[in-house]
């Protein structure tokens, strides 16, 4: 007998825990379930699945389509995240794998480097370590709530630039793309206040990605996003989680911030991620069906 979807919320101002759901056969009435809850929560933990890389693509796809890997050739829909080489053995804490990924341990929103941001990534644990490498998230409806009327005006009609180059530069990693594939991430922009599509709600939508204000003095504005998402981050709007395998996250990435925390490299964290493009017809990112 199939089991009943049970939502169970955190105790912060986003995500749930959802139980009694197998990812690989989820019927329509469950699916308007789980995205009415996750348009609620923004992010939410399935438990115990056991996902082939096509069912993972499959339930991703029922949220849209779904974006490419950067690299120019890349037909890659899944992402991996992982200190585990190919032979199976534990990459140096100093290769170019490790420290790429090093950059997620800040807050960042999904693609924000590109002219249409993400919509969701689902975030699949394949192995864990034993302590540390939990990912968090901050609601970023109930951080614009949150600022002063002042703050909200002022930022109302700001634009900030987000870049590849930028966020790459400072935490490393920039050498992963060629020259091509850079050519295609020129800075976009992206407004500092967003509406989300589904709720309505007022976002403040920035991470590691923003560099500064459009207009605005470079330094003295990056300051200022750095404040604002710092200030953001800030518990009850911030939940962490802690991995188990078969594990499974989804989380807006038009309503949320995330980040990974660092565990002992010496032990295998093995992740795998799929992106749902955002809802753009255009979007020059997004695979085609
Ligand atoms: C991601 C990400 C953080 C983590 O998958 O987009 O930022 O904890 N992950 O691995
Ligand atoms: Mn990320």
């Amino acid at each position: 007998m199939p089991r009943t979807m049970e939502v169970v919320p955190t105790s912060a101002t986003l995500g749930a825990i959802v139980r009694g759901v197998e990812l690989g056969c989820v019927d329509e009435q469950t699916f308007t379930a789980i995205e009415t809850a996750w348009h609620k929560y923004a992010v939410l933990i399935f438990e115990e699945q056991t996902l082939t890389d096509d069912q993972h693509l499959a339930f991703s796809r029922r949220f849209g389509r779904l974006e490419r890997g950067l690299m120019m050739s890349s037909k890659r829909l899944l992402a991996h995240l992982s200190n585990v080489t190919r032979d199976g053995s534990i990459a140096d804490p100093t290769s170019l794998q490790v420290r790429f990924n090093k950059g997620n341990e800040h807050w960042h929103t999904d693609s924000s480097y590109k002219r249409v941001g993400a919509k969701a990534s689902l975030l699949y644990a394949r192995s864990v370590p034993d302590t540390g490498g939990e990912t968090e998230w901050a609601d970023m409806r109930e951080a614009y709530d949150a600022l002063d009327n002042k703050m909200q005006t002022w930022l109302e009609d700001k634009m900030a630039v987000h870049s590849y180059r930028y966020s790459h530069a400072w935490h490393g990693g920039l050498e992963l793309l060629g020259e091509d594939d850079l050519a295609r991430l020129p800075p976009v922009e992206h407004p500092v206040v967003k509406i989300h599509p589904a709720t309505g709600r007022k976002i403040l939508f920035v991470g590691r990605h923003a560099s500064h204000l459009l207009g605005e003095d470079i330094d003295a504005s990056r300051a200022m996003l750095k404040r604002l998402t710092e200030e953001a981050c800030q518990a009850p709007r911030t939940f962490k989680h802690r991995w188990r395998e078969g594990d499974l996250a989804i989380w807006d990435n038009r309503c949320v911030l995330h980040r990974g925390h660092p565990w002992p490299m010496d032990q295998a964290r093995d992740m795998v991620r799929s992106t749902v493009a955002g809802d753009d017809l255009d979007n020059e990112w997004a695979e085609v069906c």
